[in-house]
C-alpha cells in the first residue's frame, strides 16, 4: 500500500487529499471560491489563483492533521499540471513540486482529465478496463475509450461548448446565479420539460460529437417569452437528449466493459439517470462517481497519481504547467 498526497487548483477550487493505493480516503480538504466570483458571474482567473494561493497550505496542513500522516509518511505528490487557468494550475504544481523536493518524494504532474476519467475506479473496485467515458465538465465534453492508465482513445468531442459551459451560461440568461449547473438542476426540478422548443444539435448524426452552442443561442430567444423553470427543465431535457444520443452512438462502436459518466455536469441527476438507463438498454454496467468526486476535487488527483504511481510513472520537476493538454 502507498500513500499520494493530491493537490487540485486548475479552476475555482482548491482541494488537497491524502489518497492510498488501495482506495482509501484519509482526508480530502476542500475550498469553494464561488463568493469571490459570483459578482462577476463566471471565474475571474486572476482572482483565482490568489485564492488558490491563500487557501492552499491551510487545505494541505488540515490534510495531514485529519490523516494523522506527515510528509515523511507520503509516497508521491500528485499535482493537477493542467488543463486550467494556467495562474492556478502553477499554484499547486510549484507546491507539489515544492513538497516533493523537500520531502525527496516522487512528483506525479497530473492531467485533471485524467483525475476526472480514472475517479469512477477509486470508488468502484470491480471497474475493469476497457469502459466507455462520457466526460462532462465546465471545460470539456468528450466520449473516451479507457483502455488503461494513460491510455485514452479519444472518440468524440464538442465542436463548440462543453455541456456544463452551456448550462452556466443557461443559468446567467436565466438569473439563477453562478455556479450554474445546480441552479438550473434545482429550477428545472419545478418546470415542465416539454414546454418550451429547443434544438437538439447534431442528435442522429453518424459522428458521436457534440454541439451545445446552437442550443445555447436559442434559449437566449426563449428567455422572457416563456417561464424560467419551464425554460430550465427543457433546456436540461435538450442536453440529456443530446448526451444520450451521442454516447448510444459510441458504444455501438466500441468494445466496453462498463459505461462511465465523470465530471461535474456527472453529478446531474437527470444526466445520470438517462445514462442509467442507457446502459440497461445496452445490457451494460453503468458507474456514475458519488456526487462529491463528479465536481473539481483532490481525491481525484491523489487516485489518478496512485494509479500512475502504481503503473511506474512520475516526472522530472522541470515539468511544466499546461493550460491546454488533451488527454
Ligand atoms: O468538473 P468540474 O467541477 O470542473 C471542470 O473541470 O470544468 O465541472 C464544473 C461544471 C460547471 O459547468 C457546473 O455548472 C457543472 O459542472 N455542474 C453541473 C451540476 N453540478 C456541476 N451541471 C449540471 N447539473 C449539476 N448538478
Ligand atoms: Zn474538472
Amino acid at each position: 500500500m502507498a500513500l499520494i498526497l493530491g493537490l487540485e487548483s486548475s479552476c475555482d477550487e482548491t482541494a488537497a487529499a491524502l489518497v492510498t493505493t488501495d482506495r482509501r480516503v484519509l482526508a480530502h480538504k476542500l475550498a469553494r471560491q464561488e463568493a469571490a466570483h459570483r459578482p462577476y458571474g463566471g471565474v475571474v482567473p486572476e482572482i483565482a489563483a490568489r485564492a488558490h494561493v491563500e487557501a492552499l497550505g491551510p487545505l494541505i496542513e488540515g490534510a495531514f492533521a485529519e490523516a494523522g500522516v506527515t510528509l515523511a509518511d507520503v509516497d508521491a505528490v500528485a499535482a493537477t499540471a493542467g488543463p486550467g487557468l494556467i495562474g492556478g494550475v502553477m499554484v499547486g504544481l510549484v507546491a507539489g513540486k515544492a513538497l516533493a523536493l523537500a520531502g525527496g518524494k516522487p512528483l506525479i504532474a497530473v492531467n485533471h482529465l485524467e483525475g476526472h476519467g480514472l475517479s469512477p475506479r477509486l470508488t468502484d473496485p470491480d471497474l475493469e478496463f476497457p469502459y466507455l467515458l462520457l466526460l462532462v465538465s465546465g471545460g470539456h465534453c468528450q466520449l473516451l475509450l479507457v483502455e488503461g492508465v494513460g491510455r485514452y482513445r479519444r472518440l468524440a468531442t464538442t465542436i463548440d461548448d462543453a455541456a456544463g459551459e452551456a448550462f452556466d451560461k443557461t443559468a446567467k440568461m436565466l438569473g439563477l446565479g453562478f455556479p450554474g449547473g445546480p441552479a438550473v438542476e434545482e429550477a428545472a426540478a419545478r418546470g415542465d420539460p416539454g414546454a418550451v422548443p429547443l434544438p437538439r444539435p447534431l442528435l442522429g448524426s453518424a459522428e458521436p460529437h457534440f454541439s451545445f452552442a446552437g442550443l445555447k443561442s436559442d434559449v437566449a430567444r426563449k428567455v422572457g417569452r416563456y417561464d424560467a423553470e419551464d425554460i430550465a427543465a427543457s433546456f436540461q431535457q435538450a442536453v440529456v437528449d443530446c448526451l444520450v444520443d451521442r454516447t448510444r452512438r459510441a458504444l455501438a462502436k466500441v468494445e466496453a466493459t462498463a459505461l462511465v459518466v465523470a465530471g461535474g455536469v456527472a453529478a446531474n441527476k437527470a444526466v445520470r439517470g438517462a445514462l442509467e438507463r442507457l446502459a440497461a438498454e445496452a445490457g451494460m454496467r453503468f458507474v456514475a462517481p458519488p456526487l462529491w468526486l463528479c465536481t473539481d476535487n483532490a481525491a481525484m488527483i491523489g487516485w489518478a497519481g496512485a494509479e500512475r504511481f502504481l503503473a511506474g510513472f512520475s516526472d522530472p520537476l522541470d515539468t511544466p504547467a499546461r493550460a491546454r493538454w488533451p488527454l
